[in-house]
């Protein structure tokens, strides 16, 4: 007995420990932080202006995004960061090519093990273009979230710093994954598909109007209450992996007064497709509806869209689609109209194929 406490003491303070050691590797891999990855793209996340009052008229991509990083310290406490300048360019410059080079980026980044998210600092005009393209071509569940800002830098209540703080804890949170590729700024969460810029310069510009928003970042958490029906990233069939250009395709407006002159113009220049964005449900004035039909008849393929906003584009409603073999662009914009049918048309040229995936995506 009186050796046997010693041998019991010495099991018990081991057992404490190895307790102690566990609970310690717990708790090391509970505070093991995401490591995201920020692709900076320019815009005006990365822009300054003359003064601090400067809040147009400011010049985009100016700064890196070592130091966007920099300006923001508090990211390390969300995440481990790593910063890469995919391009230095205002969004309006954004071209077919950067989406491709960059959807490539994306699928490398997010194949590695070492990468558990993305953010893509943009800028604002073109962002939601970039955001679904890059929705329909990512091959992956692991988040991926746009951010831009309104004001520059250097502006007085700049939006930068808190909107690519948000974006990067919502790239890192497990929340995130699976939602297809998202848009946060203004503390608010977005679905690529469905999202708009609708003002000009104020920092809540960025609205689903009717679809809704995805869900909020508060308090440094992120909050979902709803996510799109529709397909994206590892569900989407397109593949841009070889793809070096894709189809041309524009988009013509409808307006009171409109003639064709615009129009033919693009199929002469060699249009693969066109989105008509129609007034109302997309109606096609007479003046331009002839065109159009020669424009099919050519092989082009029209895609009636509505510059209304929002809304269903009813087919068969204002034009008879099945006649005139045309394709319906469901609730999507003109501009993301134009992103699903080049890539479709990288698959396929048969409108009813089209069509179904206006219907998909
Ligand atoms: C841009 O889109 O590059 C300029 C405007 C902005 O980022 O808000």
């Amino acid at each position: 007995m009186s050796h046997n406490l010693p041998d019991r003491l010495v099991r018990t303070v081991q057992t404490l420990l190895a307790c102690t050691m566990l609970l310690g590797s717990y708790a090391g891999a509970a505070e093991k932080l995401a490591n995201v990855t920020i692709l900076a793209t320019g815009g005006t996340i990365a822009g300054s202006g003359a003064s601090a009052t400067t809040t147009v008229g400011y010049t985009a991509a100016t700064v890196g995004v070592d130091t966007l990083i920099k300006a923001v310290p508090e990211l390390s406490n969300v995440a481990q960061v790593k910063g890469e300048q995919v391009f230095q360019i205002a969004s309006e410059n954004m071209t077919n090519e950067h989406w491709l080079a960059l959807a490539k980026r994306v699928n490398t980044l997010l194949a590695q093990a070492d990468v558990d998210g993305i953010v893509i600092t943009h800028g604002t005009d073109t962002l939601e273009e970039t955001a679904y393209f890059l929705d329909l071509t990512v091959k992956s569940k692991k988040p991926v979230v746009l951010v831009g800002a309104m004001r520059p830098g250097t502006a007085l209540s700049a939006d930068g710093p808190i909107n690519l703080y948000n974006a990067v804890l919502l790239a890192a949170s497990r929340d995130a994954v699976g939602k297809g590729v998202l848009v946060a700024l203004n503390d608010q969460i977005h679905s690529a598909r469905d999202v708009s810029k609708t003002n000009t310069s104020t920092p809540d510009s960025f609205k689903t109007p009717e679809l809704g928003l995805l869900g909020y970042i508060q308090g440094g958490k992120p909050y979902f209450y709803r996510a799109s029906t529709r397909k994206h990233t590892v569900d989407a069939e397109f593949d841009v992996s070889k793809l070096t250009t894709l189809p041309q395709v524009d988009i013509v407006y409808g307006y009171a007064n409109v003639g064709p002159v615009a129009l033919n113009a693009l199929v002469a220049a060699g249009a693969k497709g066109i989105i008509h964005a129609g007034v109302g449900d997309g109606s096609l004035a007479a003046t331009v509806k002839p065109a159009l039909v020669a424009a099919r008849k050519q092989g082009v393929v029209i895609v009636r869209a509505s510059r209304v906003g929002q809304g269903i584009l009813a087919r068969n409603g204002e034009a008879n689609d099945d006649e005139l073999d045309f394709v319906a662009a469901d609730t999507l914009s003109a501009q993301k109209a134009r992103i699903l049918l080049m890539l479709a048309l990288t698959k396929t040229s048969d409108t009813k194929a089209i069509q179904q995936m206006f219907y998909t995506y």
